[in-house]
C-alpha cells in the first residue's frame, strides 16, 4: 500500500506559526513520527510539502497509477482552490482532507472547503495527530473497498 502525503503553503513553518493554533511539533518532527508509524505498520508512505498551488495540482497529477490513497493539508488553498479539487476529482484517488486546527471554530472564510466535496472525509482539530488518524482511516478504507471487489 503506497500513501502520499501532501502539506500545502505555510505548513513546513509547523512548530514555531501560531503554535495555540497549530501545536508546538516541529514539521520535521511531524514528518519524522510519521515515516516511523508507516515503517512499523508496513506501507510505504512519501511526503510532499509545497507552498505553490500550482506544485500542489502537478504533484496529484503524478500520483496517477503510483500511490493508493492521498492525504493533504490544502492549508489556505483549501479555502480557494478549485484548482486542486479538480486534480483531485481528476485523478480519483481515494483522498482524506485534514486540517490541524478546527476550522469550524475559526473564522468564517475557514468553514467552507473546497476540497472536501471530493475527498472520502475530512479530520479537522486535532493538531498533528490527524495525519495518523488519516493514515488509519485510509488503510481501513482502502482494505475494506478490496475486500468489495474481490
Ligand atoms: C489549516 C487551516 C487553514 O485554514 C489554514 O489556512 C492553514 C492550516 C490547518 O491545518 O488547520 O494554513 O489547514
Amino acid at each position: 500500500m503506497k500513501l502520499l502525503l501532501i502539506h500545502g503553503p505555510n505548513l513546513n513553518l509547523l512548530g514555531t506559526r501560531e503554535p495555540e493554533k497549530y501545536g508546538l511539533e516541529k514539521f520535521e518532527e511531524i514528518n519524522k513520527n510519521l515515516y516511523a508509524y508507516c515503517f512499523k505498520i508496513n506501507v510505504e508512505l512519501e511526503i510532499f510539502q509545497s507552498n505553490t498551488e500550482g506544485e500542489i495540482v502537478t504533484k496529484i497529477q503524478q500520483a496517477l497509477g503510483n500511490f493508493d490513497g492521498i492525504v493533504i493539508n490544502p492549508a489556505a488553498y483549501t479555502h480557494t482552490s478549485i484548482a486542486i479539487r479538480d486534480a483531485i476529482s481528476a485523478v480519483n484517488i481515494p483522498t482524506i482532507e485534514v486540517h490541524l486546527s478546527n476550522i469550524y471554530s475559526r473564522e468564517d472564510f475557514r468553514h467552507h472547503s473546497f476540497i472536501a466535496p471530493v475527498c472520502i472525509g475530512q479530520i479537522s482539530g486535532f493538531k498533528s495527530n490527524g495525519y495518523k488518524l488519516a493514515i488509519d482511516a485510509m488503510i481501513n478504507y482502502l482494505k475494506n473497498s478490496n475486500e468489495n471487489i474481490t
